[in-house]
């Protein structure tokens, strides 16, 4: 040890009768000191006591403020986020569509017989590579409230995405938070087998021009009751299989039967 540290000489702050233990002088001299200031100055050893104790309460004090959450990028999302999303898929119904017979749960690959060809749900669970789990916030917003898909490409209105352009944002969202907590299951969802022209879904947007109004949902002020309001957005908002242009929001939301 004696050769790795040094002579004395190397140390010009250590005294010769404390070797290299200079902690343990350190800790002498505090106590010297200590002792020496409680005989001599009892006055100042107490200010110096109240003012460690001041400053202990005040590095640890509590923050009143309910703080603001900032956005953490691959966060886990609330319990309250996944809860809300689980009852709006529900109330959405998207593992119907979503769900193969015998398959995996928002795995896809349901096949929807059309006059004019077969068309797939997709797999919807956080698969990477067949699912979408590589999809942003932004990705699956526009998606549900404009009928396109990640890369661009406009969806069928097979995927009820007429009526889920009413949803909000946030709720939008929940129903992501939802599904990412799901397991991601692999499955390749099958190409859609349409003959033309309806095997080009960039023409979809025409169908849009024609039957489709990108809006979120605004409440009636006269049927704003807060009951009036979860039956209309459920009429109006919940899904049924179509293929053709979605019904006029009043008749059903008047007309509206709940099961
Ligand atoms: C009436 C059946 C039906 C319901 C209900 C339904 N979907 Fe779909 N969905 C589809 C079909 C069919 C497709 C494929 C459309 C296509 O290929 O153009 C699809 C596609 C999607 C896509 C695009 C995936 C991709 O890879 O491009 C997303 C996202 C999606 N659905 C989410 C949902 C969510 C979330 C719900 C519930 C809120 C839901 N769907 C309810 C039928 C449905």
């Amino acid at each position: 040890m004696g050769a790795a540290i040094g002579t004395a000489a190397d140390r010009p702050f250590a005294a010769p009768d404390q070797g290299v233990d200079q902690t343990a002088a350190l800790q002498a001299g505090v106590a010297r000191a200590a002792r020496a200031g409680l005989a001599h100055e009892p006055n100042a050893a107490i200010g110096h006591a109240a003012c460690a104790a001041a400053a202990y309460a005040f590095l640890n004090r509590s923050d009143p403020s309910p703080g603001t959450a900032p956005v953490l990028h691959g966060a886990p999302p609330s319990a309250a986020l996944v809860a809300r999303g689980a009852y709006l898929a529900r109330a959405d119904d998207c593992v119907a569509c979503h769900t193969a017979p015998g398959g995996k749960p928002f795995a896809g690959g349901l096949a929807f017989k059309l006059p004019f060809g077969t068309l797939y749900s997709s797999n919807i669970t956080p698969d990477r590579d067949t699912g979408i789990g590589a999809w942003s916030d932004d990705d699956f917003v526009r998606a549900m409230h404009d009928g396109i898909r990640k890369g661009g490409k406009r969806l069928y209105p097979a995927f009820p995405y007429t009526s889920y352009s009413q949803l909000s944002r946030a709720d939008a969202l929940a129903i992501k938070a939802y599904l990412f907590g799901l397991p991601a299951t692999p499955r390749a969802t099958p190409e859609p087998d349409l003959a033309f022209p309806f095997n080009q879904r960039w023409a979809m947007g025409f169908w849009n021009v024609a039957f489709f109004r990108s809006a979120r949902f605004a409440p009636v002020p006269f049927f704003s009751s807060p009951n009036f309001r979860r039956i209309r957005r459920c009429a109006t908002g919940c899904s049924s299989p179509q293929w053709g242009p979605p019904t006029p929001v009043k008749s059903t939301a008047l007309g509206a039967r709940i099961r």
